[in-house]
């Protein structure tokens, strides 16, 4: 079983969002067996910062498609996406010097803040665009 199971709950409706979400998930999945594996400390730190530049491009695209249909919230949902990146970089430079290694509390809090945030805010944005169809 994977990591993260995708399921309906998951889903915005939205194709490109969709689509990086799915993508972003695969890679949190990847570095989920990498660690189970005990894969090479190299490789999981680059797939760690794979998912972090994924990551903010996906915001960039999230946030585009906000000011695109002049989106309501866009302010708060883009302040929760600063959150985030202020987190991961703070992991990120832990991971880098050595001073945490890849594992399980960030594989969680991964998979936390990710599920957390397309159930509770970016399906909200896909709602709030089909409403306007
Ligand atoms: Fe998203
Ligand atoms: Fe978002």
């Amino acid at each position: 079983m994977a990591f993260i199971e995708w399921n309906d709950t998951l889903n915005t409706n939205i194709t490109e969002i969709d689509e990086q979400h799915r993508q972003i998930v695969a890679l949190i999945n990847a570095l989920s067996e990498a660690v189970r594996n005990r894969a090479a400390e190299s490789d999981m730190k680059a797939l760690f910062e794979t998912i972090a530049k994924d990551t903010k491009a996906h915001f960039e695209t999230e946030e585009r498609l906000f000011r695109m249909h002049s989106y309501p919230e866009r302010s708060a949902h883009a302040e929760l996406h600063r959150q985030l990146e202020t987190q991961v970089e703070s992991l990120s430079s832990k991971i880098r010097t050595g001073a945490m290694p890849v594992n399980d509390s960030v594989l969680l809090f991964l998979r936390d803040w990710f599920i957390t945030h397309i159930e509770g805010s970016d399906r909200l944005f896909g709602f709030w665009i089909q409403s306007r169809k």
